[in-house]
């Protein structure tokens, strides 16, 4: 609510700016480039839009006059100095074909035309656009082959999706010529022949998807170099060949890959045996060899995979023992022996697995007891067709509706990819993206063309929701260029504040530089927004309780605790908007340390304009100096408000929140200050009320040194709500990822 939108590039914004151009965002929301567009790209869009079935008439603004191209009228379009730099028109219903002419907008850096009904060849003209960073072709009717031409002449290619198209043909080596190539997914088409070499070498490849293709061959062993003497870094973290015809064997070379987090092979017809070398993908979370002709005995040493999740070796020719070492892999959910050889007993190991929840060893030569837990939890369809298994033994006749189906994966690895520490790299004209560990994989290009909408304005500059091409949301804000210090200290500080980890500290996940000093900082992106919002804003049949109010006090504490303690920074604007709450109302702090990015005049005048919120100490009229003493003033604000289910902005018969809590219970009402909803409950929890609000009014001693640091107010709320305090002893401990 309130909220602008503003579709389009964070680019533009910086890129106008720089450029002193008067910033007129038209209707639509769209920014004024200012520049004509070239004549050779007026033609090329032209021809595009000819070649096009436009039944839902969005290119109707793509009309005679190119006047609009470049500023704003013309539907999709992106420009910079009247060229065009993208296309984006996803879910158009657009039909017809891609003109070969797009090879004429040489400047264009991504394609966006995924979900239409395109239909012909993918342009050969592609491969002769040097920017091209991205394309994203997915979801249409293409057919015909890849073209050559693609990935051999775009050395900054980073991401192809040409998955869920008609094509046919075979994959061309050149396409993983970029060495920025991050993505590539050509899943869910017909193409034939054998997986290119070259692939197995790109030290920048981090999502590889060839799945549901006519794919022959076998998977080249030559991946991290193949032996070639190099010493690279490899990226790989997702390889899915599911539902091909390969054969040969599993690449023991694939063990380089250590960053691998899922590896898909089923629907084949691979043959050999599992390579006892692959235990040194310590990542992994889903293994899929479902559904080959797999054989040899399983590795016992598979309780080195510590993260799997899935493992799924359906329908095999496995042979052997099951290793009891897999009742080590806690987390693991999902195991699928069903449809092989292996002979022996359950192992009792496997009753260890708390998170089991989807267990299959049917159609083996097994023997002995099934353990009575795993018999108490799953059905006889479990373990049917082992005719020496007791305890569960399905009386089955044979392998009717044996289902060919994949089990598939659910545990939402498949685009949350993990980066190592601060990794770089080049953006736009120069800029610079700097990511420090977090779930998400993007660059620069997919921050900067981002859809943004603003979400709000502080004192440091602009927050945005932004949403990635691949539909993740992050958090970014925008800091005031002309108050940050300069690159290397302001460097050097952001890397500081990107290692700080803690479950109620919003994470700063990566950080943008461009090329005329502008800043964004990127974060985790909130679902459920302020405390504020989420207090104040909320329909009347909702209804907070008690312990969900409490854990989020209990949450804000610890952080700032840790806040005090292991980072020594000191909040300085604690508020109930700036604490935000995730999708299991988990509370995280948002804008501390920021202070340090600022120069030291841009922070007096913040302290000299910031207060009237109600969270502020009252010694900081004078002092102007933020500390621990005023940050637990905040906190005990925080905490009332919480209490009270009252704003501390808007004064009750002129009194602040503080003053006129303490009011009430001077005249000995105190029930008169409870939020009404939480009054339900209070015979249950009446005691729990009135010490957290005795200790709120403590923090909110007008002395500064009559407060409690915030170490023993966590402590004190500990020992108010014991039942909430040990999953603060879990939480609490610092996070080292
Ligand atoms: C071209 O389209 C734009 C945007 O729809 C419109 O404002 C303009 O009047 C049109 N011009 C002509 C010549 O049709
Ligand atoms: C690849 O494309 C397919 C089909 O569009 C999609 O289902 C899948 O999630 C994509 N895989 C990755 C890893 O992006
Ligand atoms: C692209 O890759 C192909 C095959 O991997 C190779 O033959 C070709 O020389 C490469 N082209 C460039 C421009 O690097
Ligand atoms: C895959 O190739 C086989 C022959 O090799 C052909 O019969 C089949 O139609 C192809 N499948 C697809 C989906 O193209
Ligand atoms: C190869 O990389 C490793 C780890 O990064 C490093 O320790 C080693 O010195 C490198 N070797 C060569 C020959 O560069
Ligand atoms: C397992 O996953 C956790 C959480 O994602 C991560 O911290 C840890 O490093 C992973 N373990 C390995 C061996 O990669
Ligand atoms: C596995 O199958 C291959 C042929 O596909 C065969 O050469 C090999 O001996 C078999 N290994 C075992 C252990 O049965
Ligand atoms: C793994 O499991 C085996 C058998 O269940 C057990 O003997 C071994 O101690 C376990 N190893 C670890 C590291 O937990
Ligand atoms: C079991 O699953 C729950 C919920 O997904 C998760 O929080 C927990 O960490 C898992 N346990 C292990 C041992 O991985
Ligand atoms: C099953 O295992 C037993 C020995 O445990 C063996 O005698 C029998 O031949 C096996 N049956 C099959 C079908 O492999
Ligand atoms: C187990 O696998 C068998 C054979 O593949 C299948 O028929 C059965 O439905 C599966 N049972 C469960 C519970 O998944
Ligand atoms: C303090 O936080 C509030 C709420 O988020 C914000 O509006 C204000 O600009 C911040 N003040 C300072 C000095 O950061």
């Amino acid at each position: 609510m309130g909220k602008n939108n503003v579709q389009g590039c964070f680019f533009f914004i910086l890129v106008l700016q720089a450029l002193s151009l008067t910033l007129q965002p038209v209707s639509g929301g769209h920014l004024w480039d200012g520049v004509i567009v070239t004549q050779a790209d007026f033609q090329a869009l032209r021809a595009i839009k000819h070649e096009m079935i436009d039944s839902n008439g969005v290119l109707r603004s793509w009309n005679d006059s190119g006047i609009g191209a470049c500023s704003g009228g013309w539907a999709g379009i992106k420009c910079v100095n009247g060229q065009v730099i993208a296309i984006q028109l996803p879910w158009k219903g657009l039909g017809g074909r891609i003109s070969e002419k797009i090879g004429q907008l040489q400047a264009l850096r991504k394609l966006s035309l995924h979900d239409n009904v395109l239909s012909g060849p993918v342009p050969w003209s592609l491969g002769f656009l040097p920017n091209l960073r991205g394309l994203y072709l997915f979801n249409n009717r293409l057919s015909g082959s890849i073209p050559p031409s693609i990935g051999n002449n775009s050395p900054v290619l980073q991401s192809i999706d040409i998955s869920n198209n008609a094509l046919t043909g075979i994959i061309p080596p050149s396409l993983a010529n970029s060495t920025r190539l991050y993505r590539l997914n050509l899943s869910f088409n017909s193409l034939s022949g054998s997986i290119p070499k070259s692939f197995t070498l790109s030290s920048s490849l981090t999502i590889l998807a060839l799945q549901h293709n006519n794919l022959s061959g076998s998977i080249p062993d030559s991946w991290g170099g193949g032996g070639m003497g190099k010493n690279k870094t490899f990226q790989l973290q997702i390889l899915t060949l599911d539902h091909n015809l390969i054969s040969g064997t599993i690449p023991v070379s694939l063990s380089k890959m250590g960053l691998l987090q899922e590896i898909s092979l089923s629907n084949n017809k691979i043959v050999g045996s599992i390579p006892s070398e692959l235990d040194g993908l310590s990542r992994l979370q889903i293994l899929d060899l479902s559904n080959n002709a797999i054989n040899g005995s399983f590795p016992d040493t598979f309780d080195k995979f510590q993260n799997l999740t899935v493992l799924n070796l359906k329908s095999n020719k496995l042979e052997g023992e099951i290793p009891s070492t897999i009742g080590n892999i806690s987390g693991i959910n999902s195991i699928d022996f069903s449809e092989n050889k292996f002979v022996g007993e359950i192992p009792d190991s496997f009753t260890k697995l708390a998170n089991l929840s989807s267990f299959n060893v049917s159609y083996n030569n097994l023997s002995g007891l099934v353990p009575s837990l795993l018999s108490k939890k799953f059905n006889s369809s479990s373990f049917a067709g082992n005719l020496q298994l007791c305890g569960k033994r399905a009386a089955s006749k044979g392998k009717n509706g044996k289902t060919t189906k994949a089990a598939t994966a659910t545990t939402g690895a498949a685009r949350n990819v993990e980066k190592g520490d601060e990794v770089e790299s080049g953006g736009e004209a120069g800029g610079k993206l700097v990511h420090f560990d977090g779930p998400f994989v993007f660059t620069a290009d997919d921050l900067l063309c981002a859809t943004a909408e603003i979400m709000g304005k502080s004192a440091y500059g602009t927050a945005y929701k932004a949403t990635l091409e691949d539909g993740n949301q992050v958090a970014v804000k925008r800091l005031r260029e002309k108050t940050t210090k300069g690159q290397k200290e302001f460097e050097t500080e952001v890397a500081a504040l990107g290692k700080i980890r803690h479950p109620n500290l919003l994470a700063l996940r990566a950080y943008y530089l461009g090329p005329k000093g502008e800043k964004l900082l990127v974060f985790d992106y909130m679902p459920k927004g302020s405390l504020a919002s989420f207090l104040h804003a909320r329909g009347p049949e909702i209804v907070i309780d008690w312990p969900t109010r409490m854990r989020i006090a209990l949450g804000v504490t610890r952080g700032l605790c840790y806040l005090h303690t292991q980072e020594n920074i000191v909040h300085g604007n604690l508020t109930s908007s700036n604490i935000l709450l995730d999708e299991q109302t988990n509370a995280h702090i948002t804008d501390f340390g920021l202070s340090r990015l600022m120069t030291t005049s841009a922070n007096t005048n913040i302290i000299a304009t910031a207060g009237s919120l109600g969270y502020n100490a009252p010694e900081l009229t004078k002092t102007k100096k933020p500390s621990t003493k005023t940050d637990a003033y905040s906190l005990g604000v925080i905490i009332l408000e919480l209490l009270t289910g009252k704003p501390p902005g808007e004064p009750t018969n002129g009194l602040d929140l503080p003053q006129w809590v303490a009011s009430i219970v001077k005249e000995e009402w105190t029930n008169e200050v409870f939020d009404l909803e939480l009054m339900r409950d209070a015979p249950a929890i009446g005691d729990e009320l009135l010490n957290t609000l005795k200790l709120a009014l403590h923090c909110v001693d007008p002395s500064p040194s009559a407060r409690p640091e915030v170490q023993q107010i966590l402590q004190q709320l500990e020992e108010i709500k014991p039942d909430l305090a040990d999953d603060g002893a879990k939480a609490a401990a610092p996070t080292s990822e």
